[in-house]
């Protein structure tokens, strides 16, 4: 059907002396648009060569690899986009085994496309500097959702906390199996997933970024012989025993988040970061029901499974986690949706006054 469709429009095409451009492999009814009509017609393999740069609207934020930029994508005849862009200190981008494994990591996660992960558009260079430009979030980081309910001596609704995990779990599930042309494993792991690297926009979808980023930058840590210096509370025991991680690390790290969503806490931090690596290889259950007695036992146990220290105790696949989740808040009718996460997130920033929060606003205005 699909190859049949394709003979067909390309046939016409070239009769008519059209001109046509592949522009996906996936979805057939948009497999070939009609740019203009021409006398040369446009043939698979054919580079395309156009022209759009980058304006800097604003710097959004200084993160650990580098700077977060708000940027405008320039097209032809006045086409602009809004995307986020993120450059590599320098420093980083010297290392050559660095750079290598950075790009090797970008290449392995660019054709991640899930509603719950953020996006990225395109890996380049300046003459002297490494950039990702990808998919704006117009919203906060976790971390100042969090935050906001510290500062306000607030508690999150348990509903919202399970339904900001289930959306990320889903995000990982997707990378986790995510497979090549050939349907061959992947094998993505996040290694960072934190309450930094997972953006809510005003829509009330949650996404996970930095996916591939963490590999790179760990080693350069490793490197320059500094402990770890990542979000350590937020790693998992094997992970910071240095030992091979694979997706259950992740489930280990969202397990952590999902505990600090619900009790307010990250049980894991220690007194340096010395102390935090000890209580993580440790790995001691935090007390949920002590904080937040209100919360249920099936909840508390599925934090306790995602938090085992022993991987082969923890969830196995992302999505044996997020079926778990997804019962907890559908089994007995309505659950949270986007739309009342982004209710209750537009209340808790009135005005988007994100100025109020003492981490770096995602947003000025
Ligand atoms: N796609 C995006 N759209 C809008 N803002 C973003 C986007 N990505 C990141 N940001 C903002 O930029 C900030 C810095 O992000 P960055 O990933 O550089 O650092 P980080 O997450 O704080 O630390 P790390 O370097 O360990 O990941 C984030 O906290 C967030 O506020
Ligand atoms: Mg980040």
């Amino acid at each position: 059907m699909e190859q049949a469709f394709s003979m067909v429009m390309r046939e016409h095409l070239e009769e008519s002396g059209g001109f046509w451009v592949a522009v996906s492999d996936s979805v057939y009814e948009s497999q070939y648009c009609i740019l203009e009509r021409k006398e040369m017609a446009c043939t698979v393999g054919d580079v395309i060569e156009g022209s759009y740069y980058y304006r800097i609207i604003r710097k959004i934020a200084d993160g650990g690899m580098g700077s977060v930029y708000e940027v405008e994508q320039q097209g032809a005849e006045g086409f602009v986009k809004r995307i986020a862009l993120k450059t590599i200190i320098r420093r980083y981008t010297k290392d050559k085994a660095f750079v290598d494994m950075f790009i090797g990591e970008a290449k392995l996660v660019a054709n991640l496309v899930h509603p719950n992960i953020v996006q990225i558009y395109q890996l380049g260079r300046t003459t002297e500097n490494f950039f990702i430009a990808m998919e704006y979030i117009d919203g906060i980081t976790l971390e100042q959702f969090l935050q906001r309910h510290y500062d306000e001596r607030r508690k999150i609704p348990l509903n919202l906390a399970t339904f900001i995990v289930s959306r990320i779990c889903r995000g990982l599930e997707y990378a986790h199996t995510k497979t090549d042309r050939l349907s061959r494993p992947l094998s993505i792991v996040h290694r960072d997933v934190s309450p930094k690297n997972i953006l809510i926009n005003t829509e009330g979808e949650c996404k996970l970024t930095d996916f591939g980023i963490a590999k790179a930058r760990n080693y350069m840590e490793q490197d320059e012989e500094r402990v770890l210096m990542g979000k350590v509370e937020y790693m998992s025991p094997e992970q910071a025993n240095y030992r091979i991680t694979d997706a259950r690390s992740d489930l280990f790290s969202l397990g952590i988040v999902y505990a600090e969503l619900l009790t307010g806490n990250n049980e894991f931090i220690g007194a340096d970061t010395r102390g935090t690596l000890e209580l993580v290889r440790k790995a001691v259950l935090p007390d949920i029901k002590q904080e937040r007695p209100d919360i249920p036992q099936e909840i508390v146990n599925i934090v306790n499974k995602a938090l085992q220290r022993d991987p082969l105790q923890r969830y196995q696949t992302a999505t044996d986690m997020v079926l778990d989740l997804e019962y907890q808040m559908y089994s007995k009718g309505y659950g949270p949706t986007i739309a009342s996460l982004a209710k209750y997130t537009a209340e808790l920033f009135p005005k988007r006054n994100f100025a109020a929060s003492k981490r770096a606003p995602l947003h000025s205005g």
